[in-house]
C-alpha cells in the first residue's frame, strides 16, 4: 500500500508535537492506518528558525508543497488569509485537511464543506475546539442521530488558567497571562482568549455540529474576562461561587413557536458546588444535552501542545484510513437552516 503523503503547514508548539508522535510512532500508525504515514514537507515562514526539524523537509512556500504530490493537508498556522485560499485549493484538488483553525472554521465551515463533497477529499477539525477531548466527532457522527438541544461549557484554556489562578492563589492577570502564554496555551495574540473571540469562534462551531446550522463568530454574543476583577473573583468566593467563562449554545424557542440557535460567550459567577467549578488551569469540560441521550460531559486537556497534537494525528488517521479503504467522512455542506438568533450581531 503506497503512504499517505502529508504537507504540515506551520511547525509550532502543535506542530511540533505532531511532528514528534508521527515520528516516534510512525510504525504503530501505519499498522493502525493500513498504510505509513509519511510526513512529506513542512512549511514554515522561515525554516532557518528551525534547526530541530528534518531540514530536508522544510519549506516557506506553503502554496507549492500544497500543489506537490501530496494527499492531505494538516493546517496549523491560524488565521484567515492566506491559510483560506490554500486550503480551498487543496480541497478542490480532492486533498483531504486536518486542521486546527478556529477562526477559520467559524467564519468559512460552509465554504470549506461545499469544496471538501463537492471533491470527495475529507475536512477534519478535532483539534479547533477543546484540545484533546473528543467532542466534534461525537457531535458530528456518535450524536447525529439524536436532537441536541444544549451545549454549554468551558472551551478556553488560558482564560481559564487564569481565572483559576486568581481565584485560588489570588496571582495578578498579567503575570498569570504571560504564564499561560509561556505554556503554550495562549493565542499569538492572547487577546484572542482574554477578548472572547477564541471561545466565540469554538462556540460558533460547536452550534453548528450540534443544531446542524451555519453560525459564525459574528453570531456569537460575546464578552471577554477583561472586565473581571480579583475584588469580582473575592466577592463570588464570599458568595460560594466562581467565575468562569462560559460557552452557551442551545435550542430557543420564541413565544410563536418558532426554533432558532442563539450562542454566546460571557463570566458567569457559577456555584463552587457545580462540576464546572472544578474545572482548573487549561482544562475545558462541555456540557451537552439531548432528547434521547439526556445529559453527557466532556472534560479534559483544552490547550497545549501534546494534548492539542493528540486531536490533529486521530484527525489525520481517520482521513488516512479513508483514504486507504476508499471512504470519507461525513458530508457537511447540506445542512438545514435552522434560523440563528440575532442577538451577537450588533
Ligand atoms: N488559546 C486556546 C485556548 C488554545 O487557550 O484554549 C486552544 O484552542
Amino acid at each position: 500500500v503506497p503512504p499517505i503523503k502529508v504537507a504540515l503547514l506551520g511547525c509550532g508548539t502543535v506542530g511540533g508535537e505532531v511532528v514528534r508522535l508521527l515520528t516516534e510512532q510512525a510504525d504503530e500508525l501505519a499498522a493502525r492506518v493500513g498504510a505509513p504515514i509519511e510526513l512529506a514537507g513542512i512549511a514554515v515562514r522561515r525554516p532557518d528558525k528551525h534547526p530541530e526539524l528534518p531540514q530536508e523537509l522544510l519549506t516557506a512556500d506553503a502554496a507549492e508543497l500544497i500543489d506537490s504530490d501530496i494527499d492531505v493537508v494538516v493546517e496549523l498556522i491560524g488565521g484567515i488569509e492566506p491559510v483560506r485560499s490554500w486550503l480551498l485549493s487543496a480541497l478542490q484538488k480532492g486533498k483531504s485537511v486536518v486542521t486546527a483553525n478556529k477562526a477559520l472554521l467559524a467564519e468559512y465551515s460552509g465554504e470549506l464543506a461545499e469544496a471538501a463533497d463537492a471533491s470527495g477529499a475529507d475536512l477534519y477539525f478535532e483539534a479547533a475546539v477543546a484540545g484533546a477531548i473528543p467532542l466534534l466527532r461525537p457531535l458530528r457522527e456518535s450524536m447525529a442521530g439524536d436532537r441536541i438541544t444544549r451545549v454549554m461549557g468551558i472551551v478556553n484554556g488560558t482564560t481559564n488558567y487564569i481565572l483559576s489562578a486568581m481565584d485560588s492563589t489570588g496571582a495578578g492577570y498579567a503575570e498569570t497571562l504571560d504564564e499561560a502564554s509561556r505554556l503554550g496555551y495562549a493565542e499569538a495574540d492572547p487577546t484572542a482568549d482574554v477578548d472572547g473571540y477564541d471561545a466565540a469562534s469554538k462556540a460558533a462551531i460547536l452550534a453548528s455540529l450540534a443544531f446542524h446550522t451555519r453560525v459564525t463568530a459574528a453570531d456569537v454574543y460575546r464578552e471577554g474576562i477583561g472586565g473581571v476583577s480579583a475584588s469580582d473573583i473575592v466577592a463570588a468566593r464570599v458568595l460560594g461561587r466562581t467565575v468562569k467563562l462560559l460557552s452557551i449554545c442551545e435550542r430557543v424557542i420564541d413565544e410563536n413557536g418558532a426554533e432558532s440557535v442563539s450562542a454566546r460567550v460571557h463570566p458567569v459567577m457559577i456555584p463552587r458546588s457545580h462540576q464546572l467549578a472544578g474545572v482548573n488551569g487549561a482544562f475545558n469540560a462541555v456540557y451537552v444535552e439531548a432528547d434521547a441521550a439526556g445529559e453527557l460531559m466532556f472534560y479534559g486537556q483544552g490547550a497545549g501542545g501534546a494534548p492539542t497534537a493528540s486531536a490533529v494525528l486521530g484527525d489525520l488517521v481517520a482521513v488516512a484510513r479513508n483514504r486507504v479503504v476508499g471512504g470519507r467522512g461525513p458530508r457537511e455542506s447540506a445542512h438545514a437552516a435552522l434560523p440563528v438568533s440575532p442577538m451577537g450581531r450588533t
